[in-house]
């Protein structure tokens, strides 16, 4: 028993038929009770991942591991595994009760028909959907489909929990609510969940961990905050972040950092943020939008171009060089749409990377 890796992916590689590459020399694991986020752009491999991990697919190279065992050779209904697919997949024709209790009915796991609505009705207690047992999906909202189908889910008590997109066909509101539902009903039954998800604040509201998927590449595995405080390279940095990150093109040379229309000595970085020693050349200058902001001192002059408000905060929205940059500000900030303004940035928050996307800062 490996409690810190439940679930082991070794070497995984997955290259279809018509040979596209899939997933490409993935590994990662997953600790016991834990839920992890799989999370990427459209068509990075989550689902394809899920499906291997259920097997329904079979991998071209590489190893799937469950609590320390090979599950390659396993068949997909012994894998104890319980899968929540993006449309729900619920029999129309059978009423909520029947649907939750239909995995208990058939195959080897058959129990007796009272057993079965016994379990059945203990899941539909906790995914909140007991007084809903006689309707028909077709009569149900998506936020109850969708209860409906984590509970048909969670019958055969699997030992893992796939759910792929599963809040995607929701309006905000019930997005949220349910995130959070789905965190505590997994915590409650204690069972290790992988969640695909695209969308970044979904993962890092929910999950322990979150792993960043790119063409089938892992770029980071990581606790949520890292992923913006120290992003392995400018994918994650410009994937993760709500507003997005601000990049500036800049040169390296004599000891300045020079973009086109400001510049500042290398020496304000600070010494033991750099990954490896910096040589002159191209670079991208990364900034999140709250770590440049106007400022009487600051270096980088601005117009300002647009303001938007979210909430308690202000976007403010600049150009440079044809590319939009932005600060994010707070209510009590004097500025509006044409004001002339300065922004400085906080160097120990800045990032360097190379024009292949190489982290250097
Ligand atoms: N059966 C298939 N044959 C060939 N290529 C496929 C097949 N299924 C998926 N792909 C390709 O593999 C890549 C990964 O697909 P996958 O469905 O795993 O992506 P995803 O991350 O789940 O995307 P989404 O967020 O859109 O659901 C995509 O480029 C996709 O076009
Ligand atoms: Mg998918």
């Amino acid at each position: 028993m490996n409690d810190e890796k439940f679930v082991e992916v070794k070497n995984l590689r997955k290259v279809y038929d018509n040979g596209h590459e899939a997933i490409k020399n993935v590994s990662f694991s997953v600790k016991r009770g834990d839920l992890v986020c799989l999370l990427g752009p459209s068509g990075c491999g989550k689902t394809t991942i899920l499906n291997m991990l259920a097997g329904l697919l079979s991998p071209t190279s590489g190893d799937i591991l469950f609590d320390g065992k090979s599950v390659v050779n396993i068949a997909p209904k012994d894998r104890q595994i319980g899968y929540v697919f993006q449309n729900y997949a619920l029999y129309p024709h059978m009423t909520v009760l029947q649907n939750v209790m239909f995995p208990l009915t058939v195959g080897q796991h058959k129990k007796s028909k009272d057993e079965a609505e016994k379990i059945a009705r203990k899941y539909m207690e906790l995914t909140q959907i007991t007084e809903l047992a006689d309707q028909k999906p077709g009569q149900l909202s998506g936020g109850q489909q969708q209860r409906v189908s984590i509970a048909r889910a969670l019958v055969q008590q699997p030992k893992i929990l796939l759910m792929d997109e599963p809040l995607s066909n929701l309006d905000a509101r019930l997005r949220l609510r349910i995130r959070e539902e789905i965190r505590s009903l997994v915590k409650k039954v204690g069972i290790t969940t992988l969640f695909v998800t695209h969308d970044q604040e979904e993962a890092l509201s929910i999950g322990d961990k979150i792993i960043l998927f790119h063409q089938g590449v892992i770029q980071q595995d990581d606790l949520g905050q890292n992923f913006y405080l120290n992003p392995n390279n400018y994918f994650v940095a410009n994937f993760v972040g709500n507003p997005v990150i601000d990049n500036f093109k800049v040169k390296v040379a004599d000891g300045k950092v020079t973009a086109a229309n400001f510049s500042f000595d290398v020496s304000e970085l600070d010494k033991n943020r750099f990954k490896r020693d910096l040589t002159d050349g191209d670079y991208v200058l990364s900034v999140r939008p709250e770590n440049i902001v106007p400022a009487a001192d600051g270096i980088v002059p601005a117009e300002i171009k647009d303001v938007e408000l979210i909430g308690r905060e202000r976007i403010l929205k600049f150009d440079h060089e044809g590319q939009q940059v932005r600060s994010l500000v707070d209510l009590e900030q004097p500025v509006k749409s044409g004001d002339q303004v300065k922004l400085k940035m906080r160097y120990d928050r800045v990032f360097l990377f190379t024009p292949e996307g190489e982290r250097v800062y």
